[in-house]
């Protein structure tokens, strides 16, 4: 969909504010860009649309070279949000957005349909804000007219630098998230650039890292935060950011895979001898193929063993209180708090048993990544 190969930029003066970058996005995918001040974010976004021409490497979309096209076409063919947005004040909410379709030619009642889909589609009511001015919408409303009119024309690429960057926590957060779902409906690719380590983790489907006109890294959320391949990476991304982010920690790093079992039809004897020796508070029950049955407390055995014949009969249902492999630690953090037992069993998708996460060693993963203590957001 669209591909660097070694792409730079030397500005007028001399100075080279990107060197030799290469990568390539899919169609459908959001790619963040994130990095220092200067590192050279906004000029790799302006060489995809040709707003400051690259100077080496080459530039393709759709495979075809970008300077092939002529420039005002591609830019047409192209969204772009900017933190300033860029309404014009003069031109109501509607000429706003209508400006690339009516550069594109479009009859004027097929215009003013998609002008009202896309304000609907961005959370304005059209019949309230079609006709006002910039200035009478918050910044907020303004940055959704921003991204209605990055929508206008239907592009295949939009370019969103630092879009959510000038507005308060609560309208970011909620713009982030329609976005989201923006993006999963309409699948468009997009190239957003943002400062905010926490916006990228969770809006890019991929994160390229830049630093000096390089870029470091370009990789997963999931893959950043654990295989961070450069120290500068590490630290900007943040000591804390597992804790911060624990919905992007599988649970198969936290669990212990050493899990103590039996099956029902033991007696309370041998319970007793497996929970003596193994130092537990809790057998997990499973049948002949190890698929998840139950758990019977070392307490109620003790009290139990000369009333039972099998520990069957004091087992207790998981019920929902159990998760499979491809939870998340922050799944298993509100489990752990809602669930009636002090543990969590894991199970693969045939719903044998795999690990077990209990209170401890879900505290120590968790503390093993805290410098300081850190109030746990869910
Ligand atoms: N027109 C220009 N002429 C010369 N140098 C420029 C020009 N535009 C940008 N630069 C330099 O290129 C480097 C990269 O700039 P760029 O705007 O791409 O950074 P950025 O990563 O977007 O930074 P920020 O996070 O502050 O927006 C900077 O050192 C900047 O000073
Ligand atoms: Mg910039």
């Amino acid at each position: 969909m669209l591909k660097f190969e070694n792409v730079s930029k030397v500005y007028e003066d001399g100075f080279k504010a990107v060197d030799s970058i290469s990568f390539e996005i899919p169609k459908g995918e959001l790619l963040v860009l994130i990095g220092p001040s200067g590192s050279g974010k906004s000029t790799t976004m302006k060489m995809i649309n040709r707003m400051e021409p690259h100077t080496g490497g080459k530039i393709s979309i759709n495979g075809k070279d970008n300077n092939s096209y002529v420039a005002s076409e591609l830019r047409r063919g192209i969204g772009y949000v900017i933190q300033q947005i860029g309404l014009f004040p003069h031109y109501t909410i509607e000429k706003n957005i209508s400006i690339v379709p009516k550069l594109n030619g479009w009859a004027p009642d097929k215009i003013k349909a998609r002008v009202y889909e896309l304000l609907e589609m961005v959370g304005l009511d059209p019949t309230v804000y079609a006709t006002r001015y910039p200035k009478e919408l918050s910044g907020g409303q303004q940055q959704r007219v921003g991204i209605a009119r990055a929508l206008a024309s239907d592009p295949e690429i939009i370019l969103m630098d630092e879009p959510f960057s000038a507005l308060d926590p609560i309208t970011r957060e909620q713009l982030q998230g329609e976005l989201i779902s923006l993006q999963k409906k309409l699948n468009k690719t997009i190239v957003f650039v943002t400062h905010d380590m926490d916006e990228a983790l969770k809006m890019g489907d991929r994160i390229a890292i830049m630093k000096d006109g390089k870029l470091l890294q370009l990789d997963t959320p999931e893959k950043l935060l654990h295989e961070p391949a450069h120290g500068f990476v590490e630290e900007f991304i943040g000591k804390h950011r597992i804790i911060q982010n624990p919905e992007l920690m599988p649970v198969l790093d936290i669990m212990s895979d050493s899990v103590v079992t039996t099956h029902p039809q033991s007696s309370p004897e041998k319970a007793i001898s497996l929970i003596r020796q193994r130092k537990i508070t809790d057998l997990i029950i499973v049948d002949e193929s190890k698929a998840l049955q139950g758990i019977v407390s070392a307490y109620d055995v003790i009290k139990r063993v000369n009333t039972i014949r099998t520990i069957e009969e004091i087992m207790q249902p998981v019920r929902r209180f159990f998760l499979h492999d491809t939870a998340s630690a922050k799944d298993a953090i509100i489990m752990m708090d809602e669930s009636p037992f002090g543990l969590i069993p894991i199970v693969d998708e045939t719903n044998k048993v795999v690990g077990l996460v209990t209170r401890g060693s879900l505290l120590s993963a968790l503390s093993s990544q805290w410098t300081e203590p850190v109030a746990i957001a869910i």
